[in-house]
């Protein structure tokens, strides 16, 4: 039986209806990215009133993609956290309010969850147990993902999320929000040994991250460029994204011999970078099976948000309070499925 997911955490207004059986029937996103850019960034106040102009009509559509009618929805899922709270509470009055007049079950669902399973919905899919590598805008996570629900945090970042990192920096150098496609993007025609940068807690036996030293690092060598013309900047952007991935990698093969698994993914807004994809598969060796998710799913999307709400409705898992999101919440804390 088909279930609506609603996904409302930061910039983007998101909707799918998956089916247990038959996999993701329809998903539809809407991106902010256009109304946020002229600020730099996400102004929360906004993104709340987008989300409540555009919920109504991108359900509709998704509804009317998957071919369904109303009366074939077993269930309503939403994201209740972590987030920008303002936006949340649409997504979960929305999606609370409709469970109610339709007499369906709701749940709130974990966003990270979603990002962590979103592998899930391709094929071929990772089984469990496999590590994860979470790095989106707010986190940057290795994640040992023992079984459906029951997630260690093995390491994370002590400061910046990498995506954070990538987006601060790309302000630096005065390019568009969000600032780690922008990146990758000028990277390419850029020459990673031109300038040094610093590989922040390789010398740590722990697999915590930390990426504030690395973007004062960038700062202080934009301030030293005389003249800071397109290819300096691209010297910089491909110079920092490269000691990124390689405290990401670097990291994860610790990660990888702590857990002995031999399967691994990469999950959130930053695992779209392709150069960080590239220098995975060089890196982790053959005997270690890696799973990309479909760039679609690497942002923000509800697809991976249905994935996991459908599951969990399936074993009778609901929300009680009427509405209930929290901005804070960690993985660790999810019940298993
Ligand atoms: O998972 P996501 O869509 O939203 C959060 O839950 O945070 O991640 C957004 C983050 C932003 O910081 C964005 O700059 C980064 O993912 N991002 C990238 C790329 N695409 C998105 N970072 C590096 N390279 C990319 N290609
Ligand atoms: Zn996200």
């Amino acid at each position: 039986m088909p279930i609506l997911a609603i996904e409302t955490s930061c910039d983007e207004t998101a909707v799918a209806i998956y089916d247990n059986q038959k996999g993701l029937l329809s998903h539809r996103i809407f991106s902010q990215i256009e109304i946020h850019q002229p600020y730099g960034g996400v102004v929360p106040e906004i993104a709340s009133r987008d989300h409540m102009q555009k919920l109504l009509p991108l359900t509709k559509a998704a509804i009317r993609d998957a071919e369904i009618s109303l009366s074939d929805i077993s269930g309503v899922c939403y994201t209740a956290g972590p987030g920008l709270m303002g936006a949340l509470l649409v997504g979960a009055t929305f999606a609370s309010a409709l469970a109610t007049a339709w007499q369906l079950p709701v749940l709130g669902v974990h966003h990270m969850e979603g990002h962590l399973l979103a592998p899930m919905l391709d094929n071929p899919a990772p089984s469990f147990p496999f590590l994860a590598l979470l790095v989106s805008g707010g986190h940057t996570q290795l994640v040992s993902v023992k079984k459906f629900g029951v997630y260690q945090i093995l390491g994370e970042s002590v400061d910046d999320a990498a995506g954070e990192a990538f987006d601060k920096v790309a302000k630096m150098l005065a390019l568009n929000y969000p600032g780690g496609p922008e990146i990758a993007k000028l990277a390419v025609q850029g020459n990673i040994t031109r300038f040094d940068f610093p590989r922040p807690m390789l010398q740590k036996p722990d697999c915590n991250f930390s990426f504030s030293g690395l973007k004062t690092h960038t700062w202080q060598l934009i301030q030293k460029q005389k003249i800071l013309d397109l290819q300096t900047k691209a010297d910089i952007a491909a110079g920092f994204q490269e000691a990124v991935a390689d405290v990401l990698i670097a990291k994860t093969q610790r990660a990888l011999q702590k857990t002995g698994y031999t399967q691994f993914v990469i999950a959130g807004g930053v695992s779209a970078n392709q150069r960080l994809r590239e220098k995975l598969l060089q890196a982790l060796p053959d005997t270690i099976q890696q799973f990309f998710p479909r760039f679609e799913f690497c942002t923000d999307n509800a697809a991976m948000i249905a994935y996991v709400g459908s599951h969990r409705l399936a074993h009778g898992q609901t929300t009680n309070s009427p509405i209930f999101a929290q901005a804070r919440w960690s993985i660790e804390d999810l019940p298993p499925l």
